[in-house]
């Protein structure tokens, strides 16, 4: 094994894009995987972590812990995108039966037992509801000097999803969300403002497609799926956000970053949820994100191309 390799923990609630994004980051060997969890979000935890434990048996991951995390979030009433990615999380093609299991500690427990571990800091990479990593920080405050930042997919300081102001990542767990964003530790966003422009036509489900191979064949039906749904609202393509998370850490020369100081708004009729950016320095505060604004959308749809090649052999890429 590299020592130059990142170690990081991923966790999310797929999702068809948190899939690919995964698909992605296991086809990085740069990226060390230390542990992969759930989180509620897409759908009820039960379903976000069998498809995780599918999407890992797809992938031929076998040796790397893996976590239920939260049921629910710390404050408000659960819901979930069930319109956007079936009642499963995960609708679309017929995935493997897990052939891998939990490893028997809870999402936050597995993160603190990894994060003592290792002798590196590790980054956290979140692509769901930040409900896990607010539970960590809460419960494990002495553990914040391992972490090396956190690269998340969530908000958005131009524009919501969810509502006009909020995206659903931290709508479904504000409180969560403002816990993160208030914890000084490093955190880029991949939000709205750039996942919205990281998306793929039908012309790239072709190339995906022409990859050949079952996992390129399941991301092409997934992105088929996700497309269903977006097609209807107008869009032109499937947009991954969650694998711009993955991008920040593989690639980030084809993302456009801008620091900003950002807040989350945990009342509000109208904005609960909402990720407030202060662009012109209003608050006087020191930036606490790194906002991805903008993405090269040749080069990441490029790199999602390269990514399925390296299954095209079959079996783990990123042990
Ligand atoms: C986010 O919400 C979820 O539906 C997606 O997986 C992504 O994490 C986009 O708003
Ligand atoms: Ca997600």
């Amino acid at each position: 094994m590299s020592k130059d390799r990142t170690p990081i923990i991923l966790d999310g609630d797929p999702g068809h894009d948190d899939a690919i994004a995964w698909v992605l980051a296991f086809a990085w060997p740069e990226l060390e995987i230390l542990g992969v969890s759930t989180v509620s979000g897409n759908a009820p935890i039960a379903r976000t972590t069998r498809n995780m434990l599918q999407i890992m048996t797809l992938l031929g991951v076998r040796d790397i812990p893996l976590a239920q995390g939260a049921q629910r979030p710390i404050v408000g009433e659960m819901f979930t995108a069930a319109s956007v990615h079936g009642d499963s999380g995960l609708d679309g093609p017929k995935l493997p039966e897990p052939k891998v299991g939990l490893c028997g500690l809870g999402a936050i427990e597995l993160m603190a037992k990894l994060l003592g571990e290792s002798a590196k800091p590790v980054m956290l990479v979140p692509i769901g509801p930040l409900t896990n990593i607010a539970g960590l920080l809460l419960a494990y405050p002495e553990l914040k000097a391992k972490i090396a930042g956190v690269s998340m997919m969530g908000g958005g300081l131009l524009m919501g999803n969810w509502t006009p102001a909020a995206e659903f990542n931290i709508l479904v767990d504000p409180e969560a969300a403002a816990i993160v964003f208030e914890s000084g530790l490093p955190i880029t966003m991949a939000g709205l403002d750039v996942t919205e422009k990281a998306y793929l036509r039908p012309d790239d489900f072709g190339r995906v497609r022409a990859v050949g191979g079952k996992v390129a064949t399941i991301v092409a039906d997934w992105l088929e799926y996700f497309y269903q749904f977006h097609k209807k609202l107008g869009y032109s393509g499937a947009p991954l956000h969650d694998a711009v998370a993955i991008v920040a850490l593989i690639q980030p020369e084809i993302l456009t970053i801008r620091e900003v100081y950002v807040q989350v708004e945990t009342q509000g009729e109208y904005c609960r949820g909402a990720t407030v950016g202060d662009f012109f320095g209003r608050a006087g505060r020191t930036p606490n994100v790194k906002a991805i604004m903008d993405v090269d959308r040749a080069a990441f749809v490029d790199l999602i191309v390269e990514a399925v090649a390296k299954y095209r052999g079959g079996g783990e890429r990123n042990a």
